[in-house]
């Protein structure tokens, strides 16, 4: 467990690259349209990070309990995020009971998480309970055969659609080389916890079994050129 935290507190000082990045950025706008779209107006970001749902969401109108297991996400999170009526902190750890008096929310986000939750059906039954009557679950994950070439290439390709976009990639080429080097180093790590068995990929076809075994009624999508999946599931 030493090991694993003190790998994402490594990764919360590279973690902001994916703010660069033209596939995450519009994954969470994505997910903060349809939030917004359902008049959501309390969200739990579940395994938060550095809080880059909550600060590209900064201008809705929307409020988030951001959760994580990592002192050090949080603490950028609440440097990115000042804003305390607007966003509330918690440290989580998702294999443990939610802590009490978490109140109920309108929508729940879990991006790029489950694969560090041991017991996946006590982990959304927990998360059902805290969700009110008609909201909504919001879970992205990447496929076992995830490939970060294959987002970095939709990143280059919507980056040149942009006006002046060669320019925009060679400058993010620049500023970001270092941290971008270490998020890959961080990666492989953490793709070192997959083939140990410790981070299981969880595949859609059992996240939208489980949710609709809770009552919910699942639509499947995909995400990051395809690399990730996001399952809503709605009551
Ligand atoms: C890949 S990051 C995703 C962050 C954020 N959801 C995003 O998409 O930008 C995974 C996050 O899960 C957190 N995490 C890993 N294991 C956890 C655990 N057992 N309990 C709570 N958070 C955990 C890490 O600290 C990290 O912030």
């Amino acid at each position: 467990m030493f090991f694993k935290k003190f790998l994402w507190s490594i990764y919360s000082f590279c973690y902001d690259v994916i703010l660069f990045s033209a596939p995450h950025r519009a994954m969470f706008k994505t997910i903060l349209e349809k939030i917004d779209g359902e008049g959501s107006s309390l969200v739990l970001d579940v395994g938060a990070g550095t809080g880059n749902l909550e600060f590209l969401g900064r201008n809705r109108s929307v409020k988030f309990i951001a959760t994580d297991f990592s002192r050090s996400m949080l603490a950028i999170l609440r440097l990115k995020n000042p804003n305390r009526s607007k966003v509330e902190t918690i440290l989580w750890n998702v294999n443990c009971e939610l802590p009490a008096g978490v109140v109920r929310v309108d929508a729940i986000v879990c991006v790029n998480v489950i694969f560090t939750v041991t017991d996946l059906e006590r982990f959304l039954r927990q998360m059902s309970k805290t969700l009110k009557e008609s909201g909504s679950i919001f879970i992205v994950s990447p496929r076992s055969s995830f490939s970060i070439r294959m987002i970095a290439s939709e990143h280059v390709r919507m980056t040149m659609a942009r006006p002046f976009g060669i320019f925009i990639l060679a400058i993010q080429i620049i500023v970001l080389a270092i941290p971008l080097l270490l998020l890959l180093v961080v990666n492989l790590l953490i793709e070192t916890l997959f083939s140990s068995d410790q981070y299981v990929y969880f595949s859609e076809g059992t996240v939208q079994d489980l949710l609709q075994k809770l009552g919910y009624s699942v639509t499947v999508n995909d995400v990051l050129a395809g690399q990730e999946y996001m399952v809503i599931g709605r009551r």
